[in-house]
C-alpha cells in the first residue's frame, strides 16, 4: 500500500466527522501524487510490467565475467536515473553460466524460453552458440542480441539475431588504410578457423586489401583446438615464406599461445608486422603482462570509445564492483566488450518501456503437443515488439552512439594501438572519411610506432626466408661479352653493373647468385626461353614493388 493509498484510508474515516479536513487532505494526495510521479498522472494501483530477460555467458572467460559486471551495473544505473523512474517496465537478467560448449548454451536457451518465458537472450559468446540460439530466437520470435566481438554477423542471418557490436568489415577497412600508409604489397591474415562460413571477416578483409593493392595469396588457418605442434607447423610454414604482415584475428587463449610460439621461432623481431583485429586487441587491456611480454611491437585496431567524464566514472565503479567479486584478480582495464555489454541492456531497458505491451501479450501460452521440447516452444508476441522497439532505439551510450542498422551497431571511428612494454599506446586513429590519422581532431601523422624488434623503422613487409638466395641465370653468348661475362666463377660485363648498381641502392641486402647458362662450350646451352624456363622451372617468382620517393622499383625475387 502506498502512502497516498494510507492517508486516503485514514482520511475517509475522518471524512464524516469533519467537513473541512477533506479539503486539505485531497490537497495533500495531490501534492504527494505530483511529486512522486514527476508530474504525470499515473493510477497508483498500476503494477510494473516485469520484462524478463536471458543471459547466457561464459564466466569463466574474461568476455563473460566482466560483461556481467557491466550488465548488473548498467540494470543499477538505468533505473536510478530520474528519468526513468517512472518507467512502467522492469527488466529482470536470469543469468545461465553455460561455459563454451554450443549443447549447453543451447539447452540454456530452451530453458529460458519455455520456463523463464524470457523476451530476450543476451549474450551467446562464440559463432557456434550464436547459430544455435539464432534458430532457436528465429522460432520463437524472441531477439538474440550478442555484444561479443569474437561473434561474427554470418552466425545467424535471421531476423530475430542481432549484433550489439560494430560490423566486423569497418575494422577491415581500417586495417586496409594501415597496410596502405606502409606501402605492404601483400599479407597473410592468421585466424581462428572454428567453421569457415562463419568467418565473413576475412573475405571481407581482402575486399578492402583489393582496393589498395595489396594481395593475399595465402592464408594461415589455426584450428580452436590446435595442438601446440599444429601451431608449430603453421608458424613455420608462415616463416618459409617472403611476407612478413600477419593480420590476426582469433580468441585470447588461443593468441597467447600463438604468439608465445612465434616468439620462440624468432618471428616476434624485427622485419615482422603483426596487426590484430578488435577481438583480440581488446583483451589486451584484460589480461595484463604475460600476454603482453610476447607482443611487443604489435599494433592492434580496435573501436573508438570518447574518454568522458561519465565512461571515467563508470570504470571506477565497475573496477570496485569487479574487484569485490573477483576478490585477487589480476585485471587491469575494462573491454569495449563491456561496455556493449553495459549499452545494450540500456538499449534493451528502453525498448522495453517503448515496446507498447498490453496486458493480453503476456497470457498464459497454448500447450503445444509435440514431439521434442524445441517443438514446443511458442511464439512470443512481447518478445516481436521488444525486438520491433530495441532496433529503433537511438541514445548516447557509454561507448558511443547506440543505434542499431542491417541488425548491428552502426560503426563509426577506430583507435590504432602499439604494445610498448607494459603500455598500450594509442598511436592512431582510423575515421570512415578521413583514414588514418595521428589525432581524431586533425590531420596528422601517426604518432611514433615501436615495431617488433624495437625499433621505430617501419619494416618493408617482406624478408627474404631463410636460406634462400636469389638466382641469376646469365645466357652465354659469343660477342658479346662487354653485356655479359662469366669467368672464373665471377659475373661482369655493363648488364651486371647496373644490376649490381641497382641492388647496392636498395636499404637491404640481397643475398644473390649469378648461374651461367651455358652448353660448357661457349655458347649458350639453348634459347631465352629455355634460359628462364631452366632457371625458374623449380622455383617460384615474387615480384615486389618498393617505393622510394614517387618511384616504384620492381624487383624480381626467386625462390631455389
Ligand atoms: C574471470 O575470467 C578469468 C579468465 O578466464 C578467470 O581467471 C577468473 O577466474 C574469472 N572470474 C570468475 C569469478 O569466474
Ligand atoms: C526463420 O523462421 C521463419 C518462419 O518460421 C522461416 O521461414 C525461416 O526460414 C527461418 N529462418 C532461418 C534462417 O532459420
Ligand atoms: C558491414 O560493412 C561493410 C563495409 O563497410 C558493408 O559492405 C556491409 O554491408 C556491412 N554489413 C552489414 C550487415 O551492415
Ligand atoms: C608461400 O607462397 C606461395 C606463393 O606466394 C604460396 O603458393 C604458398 O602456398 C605459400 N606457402 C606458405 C606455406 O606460406
Ligand atoms: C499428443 O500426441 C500423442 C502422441 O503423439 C497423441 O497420442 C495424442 O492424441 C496427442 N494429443 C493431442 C491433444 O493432440
Ligand atoms: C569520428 O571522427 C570524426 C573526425 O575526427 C569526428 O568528427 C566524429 O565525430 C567521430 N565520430 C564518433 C562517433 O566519434
Ligand atoms: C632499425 O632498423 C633499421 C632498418 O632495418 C636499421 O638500419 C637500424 O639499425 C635498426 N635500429 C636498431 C636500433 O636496431
Ligand atoms: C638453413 O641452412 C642450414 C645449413 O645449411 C640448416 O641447418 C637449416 O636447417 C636451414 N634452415 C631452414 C629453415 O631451412
Ligand atoms: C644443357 O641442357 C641440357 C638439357 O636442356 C642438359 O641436359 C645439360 O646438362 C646442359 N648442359 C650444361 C653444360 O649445363
Ligand atoms: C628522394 O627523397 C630524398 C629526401 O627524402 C631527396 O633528397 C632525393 O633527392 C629524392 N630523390 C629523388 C630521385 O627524387
Amino acid at each position: 500500500m502506498t502512502t497516498a493509498q494510507a492517508l486516503f484510508r485514514a482520511s475517509t474515516a475522518a471524512l464524516r466527522r469533519h467537513g473541512l479536513l477533506i479539503v486539505i487532505l485531497l490537497l495533500l494526495i495531490g501534492a504527494y501524487g505530483v511529486a512522486a510521479q514527476g508530474g504525470g498522472v499515473v493510477p497508483p494501483r498500476r503494477r510494473r510490467q516485469v520484462v524478463d530477460v536471458g543471459v547466457i555467458l561464459d564466466t569463466k572467460t574474461w568476455v563473460g565475467n566482466t560483461s556481467w559486471t557491466c550488465m548488473e551495473l548498467a540494470l543499477d544505473d538505468f533505473y536510478a536515473d530520474a528519468s526513468h523512474a517512472r518507467y512502467r517496465t522492469r527488466l529482470k537478467l536470469h543469468l545461465r553460466d553455460t561455459g563454451p560448449g554450443a549443447v549447453d548454451a543451447a539447452s540454456a536457451g530452451i530453458d529460458l524460453l519455455k520456463n523463464v518465458r524470457v523476451q530476450a537472450i543476451v549474450g551467446p559468446q562464440t559463432s557456434t552458440q550464436a547459430k544455435f540460439l539464432a534458430e532457436l530466437g528465429n522460432k520463437s520470435t524472441v531477439p538474440i542480441i550478442s555484444f561479443s566481438a569474437d561473434c561474427p554477423s554470418r552466425s545467424g542471418l535471421t531476423p530475430y539475431f542481432i549484433r550489439t557490436a560494430w560490423n566486423d568489415s569497418s575494422q577491415a577497412e581500417a586495417i586496409a588504410s594501415l597496410v596502405q600508409k606502409y606501402n605492404w604489397r601483400e599479407i597473410v591474415p592468421v585466424y581462428e578457423d572454428d567453421d569457415d562460413t562463419n568467418i565473413k571477416f576475412i573475405p571481407d578483409l581482402i575486399d578492402a586489401l583489393k582496393q589498395v593493392d595489396t594481395r593475399v595469396s595465402y592464408r594461415c588457418k589455426i584450428h580452436p583446438s590446435a595442438t601446440e605442434d599444429d601451431m608449430k607447423t603453421a608458424i613455420s610454414n608462415l616463416k618459409r615464406n617472403w611476407t612478413s604482415v600477419f593480420v590476426v584475428r582469433m580468441s585470447h587463449t588461443l593468441a597467447h599461445k600463438f604468439f608465445q610460439l612465434a616468439k620462440q621461432e624468432g618471428m616476434m623481431s624485427q622485419g615482422f608486422v603483426w596487426i590484430t583485429a578488435y577481438g583480440l586487441t581488446d583483451i589486451f587491456d584484460v589480461v595484463g603482462s604475460p600476454a603482453l611480454d610476447v607482443m611487443q611491437g604489435v599494433l592492434g585496431v580496435k573501436p573508438h570509445v570518447q574518454d568522458t567524464v561519465e565512461l571515467q566514472n563508470f570504470r571506477q565503479r565497475w573496477r570496485r564492483k569487479y574487484r569485490l567479486e573477483n576478490p585477487g584478480t589480476s585485471l587491469s582495464e575494462l573491454t569495449v566488450s563491456g561496455l556493449y555489454a553495459y549499452d545494450t541492456i540500456w538499449a534493451l531497458a528502453l525498448a522495453a518501456e517503448k515496446a507498447g505491451y498490453v496486458n493480453s501479450d503476456f497470457g498464459p501460452s497454448l500447450i503445444k503437443n509435440a514431439s521434442t521440447d524445441f517443438d514446443r516452444i511458442d511464439t512470443s508476441k512481447p518478445a516481436e515488439k521488444l525486438r520491433d522497439a530495441l532496433l529503433k532505439v537511438n541514445f548516447l551510450g557509454i561507448s558511443g552512439k547506440f543505434h542499431i542498422e542491417n541488425m548491428q551497431l552502426v560503426s563509426s571511428n577506430y583507435t590504432i594501438v602499439n604494445i610498448v612494454g607494459q603500455e598500450r599506446r594509442e598511436v592512431g586513429f582510423w575515421t570512415p572519411g578521413s583514414g588514418i590519422s595521428g589525432s581524431p581532431k586533425m590531420k596528422s601523422d601517426l604518432n611514433t610506432i615501436i615495431w617488433p624488434g624495437n625499433n621505430e623503422t617501419a619494416p618493408r613487409g617482406w624478408i627474404f626466408p631463410t636460406n634462400k638466395t636469389l638466382k641469376i641465370g646469365m645466357p652465354v653468348k659469343p660477342g658479346f661479352e662487354e653485356f655479359v661475362r662469366f669467368e672464373n666463377g665471377k659475373a661482369t660485363g655493363f648488364c651486371v653493373d647496373v644490376f649490381e648498381a641497382v641492388v647496392k641502392e636498395l636499404s637491404y641486402e640481397v643475398p644473390r647468385r649469378y648461374l651461367q647458362f651455358g652448353d660448357g662450350e661457349g655458347s649458350s646451352n639453348g634459347t631465352y626461353d629455355e634460359l628462364v624456363y631452366e632457371t625458374c622451372k623449380t622455383i617460384s617468382l615474387h615480384l615486389f614493388a618498393l617505393k622510394q620517393n614517387q618511384t616504384y622499383f620492381y624487383v624480381l625475387l626467386a625462390e631455389i
